[in-house]
């Protein structure tokens, strides 16, 4: 845990202190000092870029719910999130939620499949978001929807939520431990990856038919696209050189380009991670997790399972690689990116940096300011190299009541082309919207990072904010999960 105590956001008042607290951090977060309002907000400010148009810079990040039905399905919570992602005023909806391209990549018993036999209450959810967002805009002009596709690999849950399937690349010294995989645990072989390039191809070309505009093929988080990236010890077609291990994007990108021309394609890339972290046990108390520490072993220097990590301290992050994945995106005409970093896993801090851990979690590890500006910092760097391409940033939720003062310089200095907001929706899907109208801030509707959202699903319940959304919090899922927090 970091030596001081962390200062809790919610009790700081005012940017001047704010600030003064990002400099005795020592980090570099743009922040403005007074908000600017209407068409002249760089938040505002509609974007084109080679054949891309956005009409503004609010990107909503995909946000799972864990409430479809058990064949795949949404359920009337999931169509009350996608309305709620189109009252953010978001002109981009980076894929809604991730969606399983088939029943096995589930990550959990309740995610969306995109197969037929979901096609059209999918296409549902995408039309109700819209009719929302025509609402609070005033139209469609500049919305850019997509869907994201994903397999969930080495975290697949497809059948219930207490029995993981990992469907694996490579064996992994310290997550195959965590799964409890036993030596003989079979490794897909490359027919099984055609399998499910193939399966990538049919969701993509459903997505164009029920009118999205584009498919983010998701490699983050440590599903099955970000698992490629780290494939460095994988024998075979899709394993070792960076080429090999490129080669699933590749050959997705391929298909869809032949099945679905007229399909914008995006990617969602964890550009860089660490090692997995665990709860230090023995500074565990009164039934609280032990702040996180690293799951080191000198024996895996250098080491052979990351992605945007240096091989010789691989806590240390290495933006090599990721260079060169965004100079591939290029290659292949891919125009949106959007940057995340390690997974939420085995270091949330990285993901989703949050004053209060989830259920699997552990203390913060550090100031989750830091995990903040990481995140930023990385962006920066990626997109003054990639001056072409249109890209995300994430992470920006812990900003609390700062988080419009931070999106509006972040984009005004060009660290960003789309501020991308996760938690923050949960709560409050308007705030970057009330904020650039003028509009008075509601600040008991500010995410606190409690993780409840991640809690739930953890404890096989729906994903949602249980402490400020009175949907989650009196209904009777709201009640078995204080049920769980006490008994646990
Ligand atoms: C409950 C929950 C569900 C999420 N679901 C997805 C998902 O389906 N796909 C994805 O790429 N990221 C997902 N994320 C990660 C978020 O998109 C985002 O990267 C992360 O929460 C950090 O951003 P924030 O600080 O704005 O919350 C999820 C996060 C949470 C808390
Ligand atoms: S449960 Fe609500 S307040 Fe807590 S992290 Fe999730 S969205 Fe934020």
């Amino acid at each position: 845990m970091s030596a001081t105590p962390i200062l809790r956001l919610g009790s700081v008042k005012n940017i001047a202190r704010f600030k003064e607290h990002l400099r005795a951090l020592d980090l570099s977060i743009p922040c403005d000092d007074e908000l600017i309002t209407g068409p002249g907000s760089p938040l505002r400010k509609p974007l084109s870029r080679h054949e891309v148009t956005i009409g503004n810079r609010i990107c909503i990040q995909p946000m799972e719910g864990w409430d479809g039905t058990t064949d795949g399905r949404p359920t009337e919570s999931t169509f009350r999130r996608w309305q709620r992602f189109g009252q953010s005023g978001g002109k981009l909806i980076w894929g809604g939620e991730a969606v399983a391209v088939c029943h096995e990549g589930r990550a959990n018993p309740n995610q969306l499949v995109a197969s037929e036999h979901a096609a059209a209450s999918l296409a549902r959810m995408r039309a109700l978001l819209v009719a929302e967002h025509c609402k609070v805009t005033g139209s469609e002009d500049g919305l850019l929807i997509g869907l994201q596709l994903t397999h969930s690999g080495r975290f697949c849950r497809p059948n219930a939520h207490d029995c993981s399937e990992p469907r694996i690349l490579y064996r992994h010294p310290l997550l195959d431990r965590r799964l409890k995989l036993p030596a003989d645990y079979p490794v897909m072989t490359d027919g099984e990856v055609e399998l499910i390039i193939e399966q990538f191809h049919r969701a993509a070309a459903l997505a164009c038919k029920l009118g999205f505009d584009f498919v983010d093929i998701k490699h983050c988080h440590g599903y099955l696209g970000h698992e490629f990236l780290s494939a460095h010890t994988r024998a075979g077609r899709y394993g070792g050189t960076f080429e090999n291990r490129t080669r699933f994007l590749q050959e997705v990108v391929e298909g869809i380009r032949t099945q679905c021309p007229g399909l914008g394609i995006a990617v969602r890339l964890s550009a860089v991670d660490t090692v997995p972290y665990v709860p230090d046990a023995t500074r565990s108390a009164n039934g609280k997790l032990g702040p996180g520490i690293p799951e080191t072993d000198e024996r895996l220097i250098p080491y052979r399972w990351g992605f945007g990590v240096d091989p010789l301290n691989p806590q240390t992050e290495n933006l090599d690689e990721p260079f060169q994945f965004l100079s591939l995106l290029e290659q292949l005409g891919i125009r949106l990116v959007n940057l995340t970093a390690g997974s939420p896993y085995y270091n949330p801090h990285v993901q989703r940096p949050a004053l209060y851990p989830p259920s699997d979690g552990y203390q913060p590890p550090e100031d989750p300011l830091i995990g903040v500006a990481r995140q930023m910092d990385m962006t920066r760097k990626l997109k003054q190299r990639f001056p072409n391409l249109v890209v995300v940033g994430s992470a920006y939720s812990y900003l609390q009541d700062f988080l419009p003062f931070v999106a509006q310089a972040a984009v005004r200095e060009g660290w960003v082309d789309l501020v991308g907001i996760g938690r923050m929706v949960l709560t409050y899907p308007e705030l970057l919207w009330d904020a650039t109208e003028a509009r008075a801030i509601d600040h008991k509707r500010i995410c606190r990072t409690f993780s409840d959202c991640t809690t739930a699903p953890r404890k096989g319940l729906p994903s949602g904010c249980y402490p400020l959304d009175s949907y989650y919090k009196d209904s009777e899922a709201g009640m078995r999960l204080t049920q769980l927090k006490k008994s646990s």
